[in-house]
């Protein structure tokens, strides 16, 4: 049995298996540009955040319908749940499908069609978060948020994603601020690519609860002071870091140090489709590849649940906490 943990960083459209991609391209009549999964799984090395990103949005051409983006979190949820992910924040991407004609209300009810049952259908409780595309402009994120507020019911934050470097988190203060105002929860990337400024910025302009990602807080030791400090936890992805040449390899992920730095980490998967592993792949990754101990692992699980939005059921989340501090390690 794995270790119960909660996903906090996850990218539905980073979920897209390519078995997958081929089954709704041909369902809807989209032509892929490869000859098949073999050939598209080629085309899966990565040299930074960009070169992911192009073909991560070049893919979302299949996702069309209430049904696809219904299948595609079915098949994430049970893939999560079989790797001891018993809770998932999802981000979602909306302009990236507003862009190609597909409505918010196909791609929020598609979704929910699959999280609205994932309880009963998953063991899997779950949140929604709406991320803004860091390199599209304020406006068009402002205008995002205004085609989401009839669907406010099934989303619980909002996220800032994409590519980071030269769009600072300022760019977003107004979002962010009618975010709040309408209660929605805070998150976003900074310190993946970017400098350790954004993460300073994205809590102190955007008022965020998490930082997703943060690895280069390292870069500023009074930021991991803070940070330290504050609780403010960060979502890694240690697999995504890899892959997209942040660390040069796992060894060198500095995730014992960051641990022993006293930083609330968890452990996360990003895009897990993309980057060779789920949640519980992760995890494994960095117990074999960086010799974390039991209660070093255990922390993370702990970090998850108590960094997730899960303040809204007390009871839940109890529960959930109880079954990590009861978990034995096989
Ligand atoms: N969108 C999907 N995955 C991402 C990542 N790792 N960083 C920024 N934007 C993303
Ligand atoms: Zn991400």
């Amino acid at each position: 049995m794995p270790l119960p943990t909660a996903e906090l960083h996850l990218h539905i459209e980073g979920t897209l298996e390519p078995e997958l991609a081929f089954e709704l391209a041909a369902r809807n009549g989209v032509t892929l540009g490869y000859a098949d999964t073999g050939e598209l799984r080629e085309a899966y090395r990565f040299q930074d955040l960009q070169s992911f990103l192009d073909l991560y949005y070049a893919l979302m051409a299949v996702l069309r319908t209430e049904r696809d983006f219904e299948d595609l979190a079915n098949a994430y949820l049970a893939r999560a749940a079989a790797q001891g992910v018993r809770h998932a924040e999802i981000f979602f991407d909306p302009q990236a499908h507003l862009a190609r004609g597909v409505p918010m209300a196909t791609v929020v009810e598609g979704l929910w069609r699959a999280l609205g049952r994932s309880r009963e259908n998953h063991g899997v409780s779950t949140r929604l978060i709406m991320c803004f595309l860091r390199d599209e402009s304020a406006e068009s994120a402002m205008r995002t948020l205004k085609e989401a507020e009839p669907f406010l019911d099934r989303i619980t934050g909002v996220g800032l994603d994409s590519a980071e470097v030269g769009h600072p988190p300022v760019k977003f203060r107004e979002v962010y601020e009618a975010a709040a105002a309408l209660g929605l929860r805070r998150v976003a990337h900074a310190g993946e690519e970017g400098p350790p400024e954004y993460i300073t910025e994205a809590l102190d302009v955007l008022g965020v609860e998490r930082i997703d990602h943060g690895l280069r807080c390292l870069e500023d030791p009074r930021l991991v002071e803070r940070l330290v400090r504050d609780r403010v936890p960060l979502t890694l992805c240690p697999l995504s870091n890899v892959r997209l040449r942040t660390v040069d390899t796992l060894a060198d992920h500095p995730l014992p140090a960051m641990l022993e730095a006293g930083l609330v980490c968890t452990v996360n998967s990003d895009d897990p489709a993309y980057f060779g592993g789920y949640a519980g792949d992760n995890l494994d990754a960095v117990r074999a590849g960086l010799g974390l101990t039991e209660d070093r692992l255990r922390e993370l699980a702990r970090n998850s649940f108590l960094a997730s939005f899960l303040d809204d059921d007390e009871e839940l989340r109890a529960r959930y906490l109880a079954e990590v501090e009861a978990y034995e390690f096989g």
